[in-house]
């Protein structure tokens, strides 16, 4: 086994031989948070410490497999401009070799704890999991103290992602479980110093929803417990749940004496097609805020076209949440108007039955906001270069996104159902899209490899409309 020295010198070797190549990418994003090469999946340990936001993530800086996990660290004093971290955890323990897994952060006594999962294969291959504990009173440097939570009875080791809050006086850690007949769950623990921790069992029983549940998240919003999960193993039904893995959650109400939880039914968080692992925290002015993984396992990762580029995967932009009508609302958080450079604004644009484009609405960095105004129209949608699209179709209750897919020169889409469409706020990037429709009511969040010269942007309606166009061009960060 390397030294934590030796595996953090080897990285950064990594990061030097290939960051050429990566910046070479034309699919290289302006404003999102990349891996500086290799591979990036979830996010990690986001947390408010010391006057700035922390944002880890799990990051293989080998190659663009998943072969290997280490937590890079960024963070930023206003969401938008993000600096560049040393590496917080290499796999160099006996009880983390295969792989610093997911995991969160929280803040005690001005000190940061890091709370993740040490992946170990034994010699036959099999997995061993251990929930661990490393600490910082800089924000910079880690130490680890090691595991802190075995296995308990009852599970496979399928048994990650911890995630650690306070409630009244004591901690809780909810963590991603596969019972041993093979059904994914959560389970919850309590502790009062953070490091001896009481198992109290799994907070819901699901026999018919999936194989394992991974990421999870407990917040309270408007008097409610939110659980933000990834399960794996559920079936495509109509629109619902088309890609490999899904992230939803469930609104309800944690019984902490009781170790229940009372929840309605599962929603899909975002509907597009790159869009898991999400990671909430609240910050200094108590905001819930959230950042996706915009990607999810396995599922098209060798074609990507950026791994002949040597790295592959992004972040979301920061998002705040919002609970309405038990419902979880999306919106990018305020801090991203200062991304804005020069603003286009068309008032009361009528479209009738056509297809339009408005002078210096174009561009590969920008931000887009609509607002209807008035709507006669059975069909509205807007384009992005040849094969990007969004489209609002008011008779079937519809909306669809439309994009090339990474395997064949086909279109592949994703829809969701919407009642009656109102606005829609739109980040584009080199490679990816973000569309928040009717103030975060439903978002899609999908990368798209196309063709980056042409940055055209249309509006095609079937019958008359008005509507307000809002475009800024977004700076690179
Ligand atoms: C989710 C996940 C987590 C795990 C991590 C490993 O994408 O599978 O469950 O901790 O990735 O990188």
């Amino acid at each position: 086994m390397k030294s934590d020295n030796e595996l953090k010198t080897k990285a950064y070797q990594a990061v030097k031989n290939s960051q050429d190549k990566v910046r070479q990418d034309p699919y290289r994003l302006h404003y999102h948070i990349m891996p500086s090469v290799g591979l990036l999946n979830d996010p990690n340990g986001f947390v408010y410490y010391q006057g700035k936001y922390h944002l880890f993530y799990q990051w293989n800086p080998f190659g663009t497999n998943h072969s290997s996990k280490f937590w890079g660290h960024f963070s930023s004093k206003n969401l938008v401009d993000w600096h560049e971290e040393p590496i917080a955890l290499a796999p160099s323990s006996w009880f983390d070799k295969n792989g610093c897994y997911s995991g969160s952060a929280i803040v005690h006594e001005d000190q940061l704890y890091l709370f993740y999962t040490g992946n170990v294969r034994d010699e036959n291959g099999d997995r061993e999991t251990y929930q661990c504990l490393a600490i910082s009173s800089d924000g910079v440097n880690f130490d680890k103290k090691g595991p802190v939570v075995q296995l308990p009875n009852g599970y496979t080791a399928h048994f990650r992602d911890p995630k650690v809050w306070k409630h009244e006086e004591k901690w809780y850690m909810i963590i991603g479980a596969q019972t041993e007949q093979v059904t994914g769950t959560v389970v919850l623990y309590e502790s009062i110093d953070l490091i001896s921790w009481r198992f109290l069992g799994p907070i819901t029983e699901r026999q018919d929803f999936g194989y394992m549940w991974e990421c999870p998240d407990l917040f309270s919003l408007n008097d409610k417990d939110v659980l933000l999960f990834s399960p794996q193993g559920i079936e495509p039904e109509g629109y619902h749940y088309q890609n490999i893995y899904q992230s939803g959650y469930f609104v309800g109400k944690l019984d902490y004496q009781e170790v229940s939880y009372q929840h309605g039914r599962f929603e899909e968080i975002d509907r597009g097609f790159d869009f898991y692992a999400p990671q909430t925290t609240v910050d200094n002015k108590g905001r819930r805020l959230m950042f996706g993984w915009m990607g999810v396992p396995e599922e098209n990762e060798q074609d990507h076209p950026t791994i002949s580029h040597h790295w592959i995967h992004a972040l979301t932009m920061p998002r705040q949440l919002e609970l309405k009508d038990g419902k979880l609302f999306q919106h990018p958080v305020e801090e991203l108007v200062n991304l804005r450079k020069e603003a286009v604004i068309y008032s009361d644009v009528v479209i009738k039955g056509e297809k339009i484009q408005m002078p210096r609405v174009n561009g590969n960095a920008v931000e887009l906001f609509l607002e209807v105004k008035e709507n006669a129209s059975r069909q509205f949608s807007v384009s992005f270069g040849n094969n990007t699209q969004v489209l609002f179709d008011q008779e079937n209750k519809l909306v669809t996104l439309k994009r090339k897919s990474m395997k064949s020169n086909q279109l592949e889409k994703r829809q969701c159902h919407l009642n009656d469409f109102k606005n829609v706020r739109i980040f584009l990037d080199a490679s990816s899209i973000e569309i928040f429709i009717n103030g975060g009511e439903e978002v899609f969040t999908t990368r798209i490899f196309d063709d980056v010269k042409n940055d055209s942007i249309y509006f095609h309606s079937t019958g008359k409309m008005i509507i307000d166009i809002n475009k800024w061009e977004l700076k690179q960060v």
